[in-house]
């Protein structure tokens, strides 16, 4: 039997029910349905709409349906088109007539509303802790990286040595900006719908306010309309889910370009990397790949639910029903990327003799040498041009650059120990910088954010 039975004269047809249904991804809201109905109850009941017997029975069915859908008891049924249909009819079959009235005053358009947004609370906390482990392995491994350096990168060419401490807190930051977005999401979804009805609120005296501290909300809706329509919060989680696996996609590709022999800069541990099934010698890197290709998915999921609102009309359409798949999907995949990649950093051992003999080519002290000569009081773009030829000398000549240096007159041989091994590192000093000093200080700026985020993330 449908919820609507009353209206129409014939039941639905197999391919409506085939095409409409959407109980096999929804039930994982069936704890927040509940949770959602117990609150609407106790509203009723505040509102004189339900009595206390009344009451009790639909309370005691909601814990029967909980408990029969927690230990895999619970009979579905063909009709039960999604959780909110199958928990009200069951309700209704145990605790008879007062079953039917736990839908006084509610519309599944402001049930649905309200368990997404429980749901989408619950999640984007979840991820944020993710998100913190996997920063947490980021400073311990920065921490444990001393005074490691490798060579920085611009355009994947070689350009200045950085310590590795300072490339992974690189990652770490941008981390830092997900968690907080992802927790400036959770306070635009910490707001109620429930009461807003099908559209437009009630005749009876529901009690919304009542029924959102009940839920744990944060905040009541304002308008009923926007209430049972605005899926605002389904798209920020989206993007802010898609900037992090974005995130974790650029942090792959860098464990897949050091994980190559032609990198040698990271040896993957072998609980965290693949082999081949025909190359003996194969070790992959696939947990990075798949953290890189999926970040293609997560914005797909963003990409989708956009075009999906933006032509709908005011109030609830059923196009609405297609923002749960894709946020549930991207809830699951950037958890398990988290958890994956943290393991996959945590296991890996980074070769730092590789990394130093890459970054100690006299090359990359080139801006070293320039920045000398301005000391020297020479204007930049000059000094720049007199290492540039120096630079294009060793290249294409048979001195090095330590002969060329050592006999230019406005270098000479003190200059020469700017291209001794690990020295040019040294000598980034300003805030910020890729050098010993600002990086120390930067990581105690890190380690302090680190334990304000996680006292957010306990304080809910
Ligand atoms: N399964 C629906 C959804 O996810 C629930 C709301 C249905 N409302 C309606 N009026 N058909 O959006």
């Amino acid at each position: 039997m449908t919820l609507w039975h009353g209206r129409f004269g014939d039941g639905p047809a197999e391919p409506l029910l085939a095409y409409t249904v959407s109980l096999p991804y929804d039930r994982r809201l069936a704890a927040d349905d509940i949770a959602g109905s117990r609150a609407h109850v106790k509203g009723l009941v505040r509102g004189g709409i339900l009595d206390g017997d009344e009451a009790g029975a639909i309370l005691a069915a909601l814990d029967q349906v909980e408990a029969e859908l927690s230990d895999g008891t619970f009979a579905f049924q063909r009709s039960d088109e999604d959780i909110h249909t199958a928990v009200e009819r069951r309700v209704t079959e145990v605790a008879g007539p007062a079953g039917g009235k736990l839908h006084t005053g509610r519309s599944r358009n402001d049930q649905v509303a309200t368990d997404l947004r429980l749901y989408t609370k619950r999640s984007l906390v979840e991820v944020a802790a993710g998100v913190l482990a996997l920063q947490r392995t980021l400073l311990a491994r920065a921490t444990e990286a001393g005074d490691a350096y490798l060579p920085g990168y611009t355009h994947l060419q070689r350009a200045q040595p950085v310590l590795l401490s300072h490339h992974l807190l690189a990652h770490g930051w941008a981390l830092a900006r997900d968690l907080d977005r992802l927790l400036a999401t959770r306070v635009r979804a910490d707001v109620s719908p429930l009461g807003a009805g099908a559209l437009a609120g009630s005749s009876l005296p529901l009690d919304p306010v009542g029924t959102a501290a009940d839920l744990g909300f944060a905040a009541v809706f304002d308008n009923s309309l926007d209430a049972v329509s605005d899926r605002d919060f389904v798209a920020e989680a989206l993007f802010d889910l898609a900037l992090l696996g974005v995130h974790l996609s650029r942090l792959g590709e860098e464990v897949v370009l050091w994980s190559t022999e032609e990198f040698g800069f990271l040896k993957l541990a072998d609980a965290y990397a693949t082999g081949s099934s025909m190359l003996p010698q194969k070790k992959n890197p696939d947990i990075a790949e798949l953290a890189r290709g999926r970040s293609g998915r997560l914005i797909g999921h963003l990409t989708g639910v956009l075009t999906t609102l933006k032509g709908l009309p005011l109030a609830y359409n059923r196009d609405l029903q297609e923002d749960k798949e894709p946020l549930f999907d991207a809830v699951d995949q950037v958890v398990l990327a988290l958890a994956a990649m943290e393991g996959l950093l945590a296991s890996s051992t980074f070769d730092t003799a590789r990394m130093a003999a890459a970054a100690d080519s006299p090359y990359a002290a080139a801006t070293d040498l320039a920045e000398h000569l301005v000391e020297g009081g020479m204007p930049f773009r000059d000094a720049h041009a007199v290492v540039g030829g120096i630079v294009r000398a060793a290249i294409d000549g048979d001195q090095s650059m330590a002969d060329l240096v050592a006999a230019h007159d406005a270098l000479g041989p003190d200059a020469v120990r700017l291209l001794e091994p690990g020295v040019s590192v040294t000598r980034r000093t300003t805030r910020g910088g890729a050098g010993p000093g600002p990086v120390a200080e930067q990581m105690d700026r890190y380690r302090a954010r680190l334990a304000a985020d996680h006292e957010r993330l306990d304080r809910g």
